[in-house]
């Protein structure tokens, strides 16, 4: 487990200065307590899911990408459109990621400026690399040209598939307004990649339970807890990495940590520092669910029937 003391008051310097998130009627008189984040966003484009986190005060945005709108049912171009649009309705004025899927430079600018056009709330979501992997003949530097180009005509990116710290550089110096490091993606490449007898792969840390790792990689195990708990999780070290680098250089790009495999990396992302966690709505669903608060609730339930009649 990392070291949570480190930087956390310069974190939190750098996070007081960004754009107050939650919006609150200028009549009320309470303020709220949780202006400056961190943000929950959900990881989803189904309206059915989304709808009753957003009712709750739970999320303040919503992350898609081609495969959540084809989970969420849109079979064509046309399809994915309608529910991108009723999405930026439901959520406006708080923003919904749409991710380019075009490839090459003018397409994928051209692209942006459609979705942009969808609402005033929408986020261009665009990957910031992997370009050649395509097509070899393809410009690596695509992703940062596009996020540079859209920055250019005020639109807000997020940058996506960033799995090290070194990309996330590279998209907020490129002009991007959210990276989305994918910390689940990196924590499952750690459990099938290292091996306690070989050095770690392209993974920067070890985990070490990773010979005790199943097939399944959500850790809903008691053994763990996420304060001082023993497994290093190479997610949230990629979290924290990002987040001591922008508070050095008050870099005001937000850290959006995405790609959750349970809630032991809700609470590690949260002691990293990131400034936005989207999570899928299963997960978020449960959080708030703990044994002993079921426990807790029963036996209230069941004390206060005396004061029933
Ligand atoms: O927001 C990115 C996320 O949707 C990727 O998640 O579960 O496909 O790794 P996953």
């Amino acid at each position: 487990m990392f070291p949570i003391s480190q930087s956390q008051s310069e974190t939190r310097g750098r996070r007081v200065q960004m754009p107050l998130t939650l919006k609150v009627s200028s009549d009320k008189k309470l303020p709220h307590p949780a202006t400056h984040g961190p943000r929950i966003f959900a990881d989803t484009a189904a309206i059915s899911e989304i709808e009753p986190l957003f009712r709750a005060g739970i999320i303040s945005g919503v992350t898609t990408n081609p495969t959540l709108l084809k989970r969420a049912g849109a079979k064509s171009t046309s399809q994915a459109k309608e529910i991108s649009i009723e999405l930026l309705k439901l959520l406006h004025p708080y923003p919904v990621s749409l991710e380019l899927t075009r490839l090459t430079e003018s397409e994928m600018i051209a692209e942006a400026m459609e979705l942009a056009s969808w609402g005033e709330n929408a986020v261009i979501k665009v990957p910031v690399g992997g370009y050649q992997a395509v097509d070899p003949t393809y410009d690596p530097y695509t992703g940062l040209k596009v996020i540079r180009a859209l920055w250019e005509r005020d639109i807000i990116i997020n940058a996506t598939l960033i799995f090290n710290s070194t990309q996330a550089l590279w998209a907020a110096r490129a002009g991007a307004g959210y990276v989305s490091p994918f910390l689940g993606r990196l924590a499952d490449y750690a459990y099938k990649n290292d091996h306690p007898e070989k050095a770690p792969g392209n993974s920067l840390y070890m985990v070490e339970d990773h010979k005790n790792a199943k097939g399944d990689q959500n850790v809903f195990n008691t053994e763990y807890v996420a304060c001082g708990g023993k497994r290093k999780d190479i997610g949230s070290r990629l979290i924290q990495e990002i987040a001591v680098i922008f508070s050095n250089y008050n870099i005001q790009t937000e850290i959006l940590a995405a790609s959750f495999r349970n809630f032991a990396q809700v609470s590690e992302s949260l002691l990293a520092g990131a400034d936005i966690l989207t999570v899928p709505a299963d997960i978020l669903g449960k959080v708030a669910d703990h044994p002993l608060t079921t426990a807790g609730m029963q036996s209230f339930y069941e004390d206060s029937k005396v004061f029933a009649e």
